[in-house]
């Protein structure tokens, strides 16, 4: 039901917004993966100390901003001072920290959006309501059609479902993943609707198993076309990339 609807059945995923060309993650990122034509933005979401969804990488400040130290120990007031353009570029000064919820508004009507759960910095065991905060957004936007929530922490995605039968929901799959169940079964335990796998772990085989069930296998990250082309030919059913912009014309190319 998701992602696009140009019958090629393939999902064009700008990773962070398209990153290669704009610091990921901010409003600039993900203005120009719309205009590359890309289907779906992916993003990283974490919580301000008072509890707001923003959108970030790491669980610090210091890679991506002028701040120091943890997203968790500043109220969204004091990340919205921050910086979040200037390491990336000069012309990016100034650029800001999104919060989930101007991302929402943005992308309302324009492109799908892929909400990672980045729950690897809490402690608590509900994370700090993260996925009942961001869902709740979904939801005010009326965005529920257009948005796949996916985690590398399973807790979520479960709780996820919990909360909604019908929201998409994505697991997300990495080498250092202590899992030793298959993708298939996996997904069907999680009652999950994509799985979203690192290039490196993919094999046709599980886009076989997938594809059998309906279940679409998207791939991240991939930056070049050579890779796009060989991941596609295994059976992807869309990349996450830095390059929305090669990808777009890969695709296009491909099934024209
Ligand atoms: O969701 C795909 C990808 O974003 C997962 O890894 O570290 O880029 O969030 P990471
Ligand atoms: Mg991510």
């Amino acid at each position: 039901k998701l992602y696009n609807d140009n019958g090629d059945n393939f999902v064009v995923i700008a990773h962070r917004g398209a990153s290669a060309y704009h610091p990921e993650n901010t409003m600039s990122a993900f203005r120009a993966a719309v205009d590359m034509g890309a289907e779906m933005i992916e993003l990283d979401v974490l919580l301000s100390k008072d509890g707001v969804p923003v959108v970030i990488h790491d669980e610090t400040l210091e890679r991506t901003t002028d701040g120091r130290g943890k997203v968790e120990d500043y109220n969204l007031r004091d990340l919205k001072k921050l910086d979040a353009g200037s390491w990336f570029s000069s012309g990016h000064k100034g650029e800001g920290i999104p919060t989930l919820e101007e991302v929402l508004n943005f992308a309302k009507g324009r492109i799908a959006v892929n909400i990672e759960i980045k729950t690897e910095a809490v402690t608590d065991s509900l994370n700090g309501g993260i996925e009942e905060k961001a869902l709740k957004l979904v939801y005010k936007h009326k965005m529920q059609d257009y948005v796949l929530f996916s985690s590398f922490d399973y807790r979520a995605i479960a709780h996820l479902r919990e909360l909604d039968v019908d929201i998409s929901t994505a697991l997300l799959y990495e080498k250092s993943q202590s899992e030793k169940r298959e993708p298939k079964e996996l997904v069907s335990d999680y009652k999950a609707n994509a799985f979203n796998c690192s290039q490196r772990q993919f094999s046709k085989k599980w886009a076989e198993q997938l594809n059998e069930q309906g279940i679409p296998v998207f791939i991240y990250t991939v930056n070049k076309t050579q890779q796009m082309r060989k991941v596609i030919e295994l059976g992807a059913s869309g990349i996450f990339s830095d390059k929305p912009d090669v990808l777009k014309k890969l695709v296009d190319n491909l099934w024209k």
